[in-house]
């Protein structure tokens, strides 16, 4: 088939082809199709869309261009995908809560992108631990611990790889069938049953708004439906960092103060990742209902079955378990230095995005492809919008690798907070829940 005339349809407003978006997943797989005509049609995607049979097509045709694992397991395998965060560590909390109830959490997870952080940087700052697992290694832990997390391996969806390296560099990575597509089609690949998606919304997430979050959640659960898939979305707050810690090894620590029970369980970060957890219950059949869910959860939470089943998947992916009862074997960075209020009042809003980013420069992330990451730098906020601040508190906590690190952090930061004379409200956590029955409002 002539790749030009695919291109030239969707420039023309088309509704493509099963065929032809079979040919454009196998071109980008295969790399027959050089890199300019792969972007002009993404560019053509990106501004003349996609319905969603066209969506669901190209979904299938990416999770189609590689593997597709058909993992033998126990239970219905579960995963949960976050549209990117900050401070958002909710998948080391609630992977090994879900596992302590008899889920099945089968985990492909990212590295950082841009301002958000990605669960396999944060695994990383663990000693020892490895994640890139052969399949049936993977698979095996997954049946005997109930949880296990790797990053995405190199023959599941090429296709994604591929187009998704492009879409960085050609400005269409804020497109809904082509994120929908993009996340969809990597869950298909590696096996998973049941998906539960977080999509974020606000200051630091790829969706600034609400609307357009929720057009975002159902085209990923209509994609789930005709694929026989079991999805639901939920679209959450991301006006703030998530949990207070933003940074690799920091992120860590967070989760492991969580499970360990020395946060309280409404915490932004707790809450969120019970709700998630309890809709991965649902999903895999181990509850009939959301609050039974979350009770199974809170319970694994109060107990330590959920620090436990952490501690044996760090065990059996090569880790060292024992950073769970000695955090100061995760690294540290070697300067640790407060950022004080610069005025009294209370703080209204954050730039999330802005505040990735300073996590990003301090070394948390990656500014070019092949940069490494330093897992010791990154921030706890001290301050969440809505609470009261005095001039020269401590607002926010560096943990850099240089004072001159630390200084421009500081700037960043103080850029990155809006401040007010009057009392103002806490940040919205939930949005929606969107399933194949509609949008509930939250
Ligand atoms: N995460 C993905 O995997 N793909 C996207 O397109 C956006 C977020
Ligand atoms: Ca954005």
């Amino acid at each position: 088939m002539d790749f030009l005339s695919i291109i030239e349809d969707k420039k023309l407003g088309r509704e493509l082809s099963r065929e032809q978006i079979r040919v454009f997943a196998q071109a980008a797989a295969e790399g027959s199709v050089p890199d300019y005509q792969l972007s002009a049609l993404l560019m053509a995607i990106r501004l003349n869309g996609m319905n969603a049979v066209e969506t669901a097509e190209l979904t299938l045709a990416m999770a189609e261009s590689g593997a597709m694992l058909a993992p033998e397991l126990s239970g219905i395998p579960v995963d949960k995908h976050s549209t990117g965060g900050v401070g958002d560590t909710t998948t080391l909390i609630l992977a090994p809560l879900v596992a302590a109830c008899g889920g099945k959490v089968l985990k492909m997870s990212g590295r950082g992108l841009g301002h958000t952080g990605g669960t396999v940087d944060k695994m990383e700052a663990i000693p020892g631990m490895r994640v890139t697992l052969p399949e049936d290694e993977f698979v095996s832990i997954v049946e005997q611990v109930g949880c296990a997390v790797v990053g995405q391996s190199a023959e599941l969806a090429p296709a994604d790889k591929r187009l998704y390296a492009l879409r960085d560099v050609t400005a269409t990575v804020d497109s809904i069938p082509l994120i929908a597509s993009s996340v969809l089609s990597k869950k298909f690949a590696s096996g998973a049953k049941a998906i539960v998606l977080d999509v974020k919304t606000g200051s630091g997430a790829l969706m600034n708004t609400e609307e357009d979050s929720i057009r975002l959640a159902k085209a990923m659960v209509d994609i789930g439906a005709n694929a026989g898939r079991f999805v639901t979305a939920v679209v959450s707050g991301m006006q703030e960092p998530l949990g207070s810690h933003v940074g690799n090894a920091l992120e860590v620590k967070e989760a492991i103060d969580v499970l360990a029970g020395r946060v309280p369980e409404d915490t932004p970060l707790c809450f969120v990742a019970v709700y998630l957890g309890a809709h991965m219950l649902l999903g895999g059949g181990q509850a009939k209902t959301l609050e039974e869910a979350r009770e199974m959860l809170l319970h694994a939470l109060h107990s330590g079955a959920g620090l436990k089943k952490l501690k044996e998947m760090i065990h059996a992916q090569g880790g060292d378990e024992r950073v769970c009862d000695d955090i100061h074997m995760l690294p540290e960075a070697p300067v640790v230095v407060p950022v004080p209020a610069p005025c009294d009042g209370f703080l209204k809003a954050t730039d999330c995005t802005a505040l990735g980013r300073a996590a990003q420069l301090m070394g948390a992330g990656r500014i070019r492809k092949e940069d490494t990451i330093d897992p010791a730098v990154g921030f706890v906020m001290e301050k969440r919008i809505g609470d009261r601040v005095q001039k020269g508190e401590n607002i926010c906590t560096l943990h850099a690798r240089t004072a001159e690190s630390a200084a421009e952090t500081a700037q960043r930061i103080l850029a990155a907070l809006t401040f007010t004379d009057t009392p103002c409200e806490k940040a919205r956590l939930l949005y929606d829940l969107v399933d194949v029955q509609g949008v509930h409002p939250l």
